[in-house]
């Protein structure tokens, strides 16, 4: 198979993160005889840097080009207070918004041997294997109008019914390919726009009988994912409330750097990034986590490339890697080796390396 990747990497932690998953990438074609065609672009604080423009349009048109879009992460204390337009995270939701990438799937499962590495107690967070869908390109993020001066400030919530359908569907055809449950998450007792999702979930149920559907508030869920995550499979909800719950739900795995996402529209495109950010503190120490971004290449070869085999591979060597004891400082105890960024890197390279060998 012969692909065209573009490759954002991004800030603070961004491109070492996206470095480890090329080379992941790389090592599977390799290995599976596909060839990845990569052309690196400038996304975020980097490209406002760059050309005073956290999305040029050079950038735009090397993702409309190709196939997928990997990306790291944007963002920084340096351009903090920039105005709202050159802000490296206008980067980011232009990007989603240009592409219509409407559905970012967010899966949370929990590492059996990382597990020690949470702070929820191991049968909680054991057998957790849940995933977020979380609406992409509405609601309050891009709502109009929006005005800040010193005195006040708006933002505006709002979503059509379509907007609503498109990923209620979605979320109800994941469910349907999993254990057949789906919790919607909203503000009902609150909120209009919760009032219109809650709405459209019941009209839909009857078109999907295979799926239990349940509606839950967004508080009591940011506190049922705590204690008792295991009871979720499919969750949906609208763009802030995933934005927030995600994070949470990564406490669960052990570290926000395990958790990749897929953000997609319904076709083969999409745009494969980790949940975290741009880990500013971190950055340049060799410090980072690269398995989110790892396996978000995964996602990408699983939901835009059809090769479940490689993204299986990635998944185990992964696993693998974990399994043998080998983390970077956020998953680390006290008594364990801390690798970095480019050392736990190479352990998943010569776990698939090795899965090659040994055939
Ligand atoms: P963050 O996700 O960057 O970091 C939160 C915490 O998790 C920090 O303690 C960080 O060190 C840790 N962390 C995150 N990823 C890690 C990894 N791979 N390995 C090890 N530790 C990891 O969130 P933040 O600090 O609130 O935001 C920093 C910047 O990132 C902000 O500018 C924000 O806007 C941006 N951001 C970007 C994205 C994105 O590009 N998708 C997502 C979230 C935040
Ligand atoms: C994420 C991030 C972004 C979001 C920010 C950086 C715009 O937090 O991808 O989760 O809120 O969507
Ligand atoms: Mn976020």
């Amino acid at each position: 198979m012969e692909k065209k990747i573009t490759v954002l990497p991004g800030d603070g932690i961004g491109p070492e993160v996206v470095a480890s998953a090329v080379k992941v990438l790389q090592v599977i074609g390799k290995r599976y005889n596909h060839t990845f065609h990569l052309g690196y672009a400038a996304i975020g604080g980097a490209a406002i840097d760059q050309f005073n423009n956290p999305l040029p349009d050079e950038t735009i048109a090397m993702c409309e080009e190709s196939d997928a879009v990997l990306l790291g992460a944007v963002g920084g204390p340096k351009w903090d207070n920039n105005p709202p337009e050159l802000r490296p995270e206008k980067g980011l939701l232009k990007i989603r918004k240009h592409f219509d990438l409407f559905a970012n799937l967010r899966p949370v499962k929990a590492f059996p041997s990382l597990l020690a590495s949470s702070p929820l107690k191991r049968e909680v967070a054991e057998n957790v294997d849940l995933m977020i869908v979380r609406e992409l390109t509405g609601g309050i993020y891009f709502g109009e109008p929006r005005k800040k001066t010193n005195e006040a400030a708006v933002d505006t919530c709002v979503y059509s019914r379509r907007e609503i359908e498109r990923i209620v569907e979605n979320a109800f055809e994941l469910a349907r390919l999993r254990r057949g449950k789906l919790c919607s998450v909203d503000k009902a007792n609150v909120l209009d726009t919760s009032r219109l999702w809650r709405e459209i979930v019941e009209e839909k149920k009857f078109q999907y009988p295979d799926v239990e559907v349940e509606h839950n508030l967004v508080d009591s869920v940011a506190m049922k994912l705590i204690t008792n995550p295991g009871q979720y499979d499919v969750v949906v909800t609208e763009n802030m409330f995933g934005d927030i719950l995600s994070d949470e739900a990564s406490v669960i795995t052990g570290s926000l750097g395990v958790l990749p996402s897929a953000s997609i529209r319904g076709d083969q495109f999409g745009l494969y990034e980790p949940v975290h950010g741009s880990a500013p503190e971190i950055a340049g120490q060799g410090a980072a986590n690269p398995a989110a971004t790892i396996l978000s290449v995964a996602m990408m070869l699983q939901y835009s490339f059809g090769l479940k085999e490689e993204a299986a591979e990635i998944e185990r060597a992964v696993n693998a890697v974990f399994e043998d004891g080998y983390y970077t400082a956020d998953l680390a105890r006290h008594h364990d080796r801390v690798l970095t960024t480019d050392e736990w890197t190479d352990k998943v390279l010569n776990e698939i390396d090795a899965s090659f060998v040994s055939d």
